[in-house]
């Protein structure tokens, strides 16, 4: 596990809490390794203890003598774990997906699966990821990134095969929408923040979600890998929700068009437009129903005119069982 913050801890958890399914599948479960930038890279490949990782307190370099290994980095780290599968979870970089972009090549090099809930090396390197998965037959697979552990990458890539997406409009990043949400009842732009903290839900650096990286990385994240267009982050038209009001913000509400931090993306003659912005969503919209937490997305499609996905106020088992899904997909039989 390569990043220990809220995903993977609770990850953590979620595999002791499903270990006899697990085990009716024949799938067994050691954890090897933890690494963070303030833990360094602890391994041990008799296994490291789980009721110990998924405890209340949050484990120190302390927690881990000898025989535990310290490595250097994460190729020795691997090594040293003897990973069959890396599960990554650490901050978002929108520059250049860095350092996961590496973390993940690395695994794959090792020969293990990478599985990753972090949306950056997807959008910045996603091409490259792949084949290299392939060549190691080996399995790339991120159903957190995007709207938690809510199936949609596996939706389209195993059960509707051929398809033609031609555009889709949603509601994609959970802590503008605790903001927009905390600003209807009354609360203060600051509070509401604070609430999405409170609940794990915001990003580390939370600009990232207020000024609409997250959901833009997650828009290039959709159009890349489902529609098949190499857009580029900086071609995602951004604007965030800094600038609204809570008076805008609630007069909006009282007036039935409520604002909403809108993702859409819509394929042209010349490519794929994409687009993040607060816009006001009439009241019999399904966007406008979608507070909170929760999320949304409408795909229009050449078969199916529209197919929405919703999901109902996720928490952080969402997300991690968004990884626990890709585990049993990379190595259930
Ligand atoms: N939380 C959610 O609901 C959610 C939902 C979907 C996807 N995600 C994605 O999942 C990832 C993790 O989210 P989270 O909520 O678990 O974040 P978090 O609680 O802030 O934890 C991030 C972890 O990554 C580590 N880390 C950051 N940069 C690192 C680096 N350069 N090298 C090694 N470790 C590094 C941090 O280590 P230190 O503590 O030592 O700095 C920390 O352990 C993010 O990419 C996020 O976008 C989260």
């Amino acid at each position: 596990m390569l990043g220990f913050g809220n995903v993977n801890r609770t990850l953590v958890r979620l595999l002791m809490d499903r270990d006899p399914e697990l085990r009716a599948r024949g799938i067994a479960w050691r954890i090897t390794g933890i690494a963070s930038r303030r833990l360094g890279w602890i391994a041990d490949a008799s296994g490291l203890d789980p009721a110990l990782l998924s405890g209340q307190r949050t484990v120190t370099t302390a927690d881990f003598p000898a025989p535990s290994s310290r490595s250097a980095d994460v190729r020795e780290w691997l090594q040293a774990a003897r990973a069959d599968v890396l599960l990554e979870a650490t901050s978002l970089n929108v520059v250049d997906g860095q350092p996961a972009v590496e973390h993940l090549r690395a695994a794959l090099e090792h020969g293990a699966h990478a599985i990753t809930a972090n949306k950056g090396p997807i959008v910045h390197a996603y091409g490259e990821l792949k084949q290299l998965a392939a060549a190691h037959g080996k399995r790339l697979l991120f159903e957190s990134t995007v709207m938690d552990g809510i199936p949609i990458f596996s939706l389209f890539q195993e059960n509707l095969p051929v398809i033609h997406i031609q555009g889709f409009r949603g509601i994609l990043n959970s802590t503008t929408n605790v903001i927009l949400s905390g600003m209807e009842e009354g609360l203060s732009f600051e509070a509401s923040l604070r609430k999405a903290q409170e609940i794990g839900v915001a990003e580390t650096d939370a600009r990232h979600d207020i000024e609409g990286w997250d959901a833009a990385v997650k828009v290039a994240a959709l159009v890349i890998v489902l529609m098949g267009e190499k857009i580029q982050l900086a071609n995602v038209e951004r604007e965030g929700i800094a600038k609204l009001t809570g008076e805008q913000v609630r007069a909006a509400r009282a007036e039935g068009t409520p604002y909403k931090l809108v993702c859409s993306a819509r394929r042209t003659s010349s490519g794929v437009t994409a687009r993040v912005a607060p816009e006001r969503v009439p009241q019999n919209d399904p966007l406008a129903w979608v507070a909170g937490t929760s999320s949304i997305v409408y795909f229009e499609t050449d078969i199916f005119p529209g197919l929405c996905i919703t999901e109902d106020n996720p928490g952080l088992y969402a997300t991690a069982y968004g990884m626990l899904a890709d585990f049993i997909r990379a190595v259930g039989t």
